[in-house]
């Protein structure tokens, strides 16, 4: 039986997400979003590429819940998108009410599904999903390590001119200005990029990494980035559909973690048929874990600011 996966919101990052899953033939998926007629005709033009592409999963657009039923894994990218000048921050309350909505109709229409909430600012974001669907912790999770890691290993398979594929790492922490890049963790083929680039070299690849996604806004001037965060969510579709066990940069929910509880925020977790099914705990530097923790209280902030 094919996975049936629901993606709410057929914006740029929705509709991207699905090109990526149906292409990797990961499952049927359903696009749905508020304006009427959109889901349906992006939905349409995609299955229109399958005779090319080669791929049989039903493809649906729809405004309707109902056609949504028991999906296995809902993703959440319905809101706004910052515009030049914004911070993801600037979207809390439109999006923490757009994500509450969405929440409880999925709550209702695919009760033990997994979500992975895009939506920003994201921490927050996956935290209100979490209680407005009273889910347990290990099916309810936030993309955007994925991204803002998939961001530092091209700068860095740049910097050095060697295949992307080789080059690993991840970033922790909140999906803002105070995300925690650790580039000692960060290798070529197990080599850390410590012993391959200077300590200036490093610095300017993570201060690009954290501005990652104000580069592009800032092209873009209208939106935001959508092809990487699409291909983002879909490695994370694919870990929990093919149960591949990946090690992978989310936001979970940690109770007791890197000493943080009661917030959603971004570290390494084993993902597969069971969601999160572990939090990968690594050691950190102490001024890693100073970060870690600064990052924290941003995503607190937020968390105290999210309407009641
Ligand atoms: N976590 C990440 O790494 C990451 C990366 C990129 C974008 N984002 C975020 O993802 C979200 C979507 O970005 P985008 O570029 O696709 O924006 P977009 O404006 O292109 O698409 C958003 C879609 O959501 C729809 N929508 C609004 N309210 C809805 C509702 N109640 N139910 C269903 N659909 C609804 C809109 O009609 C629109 O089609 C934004 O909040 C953006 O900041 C997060």
């Amino acid at each position: 039986m094919a996975a049936k996966i629901t993606i709410v919101g057929a914006g740029n990052v929705g509709a991207t997400a699905a090109h990526w899953a149906v292409t990797k033939e990961l499952g049927d998926v359903v696009l749905i979003d508020i304006i009427e007629g959109m889901p349906q005709g992006k939905a349409l033009d995609l299955a229109e590429s399958s005779p090319i592409e080669g791929f049989d999963n039903a493809l649906i657009g729809t405004n309707d819940y109902a056609d949504t039923a028991n999906s296995n894994i809902v993703v959440v990218t319905a809101g706004i998108a910052r515009k030049p000048g914004m911070s993801r921050d600037d979207l809390l309350n439109t999006n923490a009410n757009i994500v509450g909505d969405v929440v409880s109709q999925v709550v209702e229409h695919s009760p033990d599904a997994y979500l992975i909430v895009v939506s920003n600012p994201l921490d927050a974001m996956v935290y209100v999903a979490k209680q407005v669907s009273g889910w347990p912790k290990h099916r309810v999770m936030g993309m955007a390590g994925v991204l803002d890691s998939a961001r530092f290993r091209y700068f860095i398979s740049q910097e050095l001119g060697v295949s992307v594929e080789d080059v690993h790492g991840f970033v922790l922490g909140g999906h803002g200005d105070t995300m925690v890049p650790v580039p000692h963790y960060a290798t070529v083929t197990g080599i850390p990029i410590t012993q391959l680039l200077t300590t200036e070299q490093i610095d300017r690849l993570v201060q690009r990494t954290r501005d990652g996604g104000a580069e592009i806004v800032n092209y873009l001037k209208q939106g935001s980035a959508f092809y990487a965060p699409g291909a983002a969510i879909v490695q994370m579709v694919e870990a929990i559909v093919k149960n591949k066990k990946r090690i992978l940069p989310a936001a979970a929910y940690l109770e007791g973690e890197y000493g943080l509880s009661g917030l959603y925020m971004g570290v390494p977790v084993l993902l597969g048929a069971g969601g999160v099914e572990k939090i990968i705990e690594v050691e950190l530097t102490e001024a890693e874990q100073a970060e870690l923790h600064k990052s924290a209280e941003a995503v607190r902030e937020l968390m105290e600011a999210l309407p009641s």
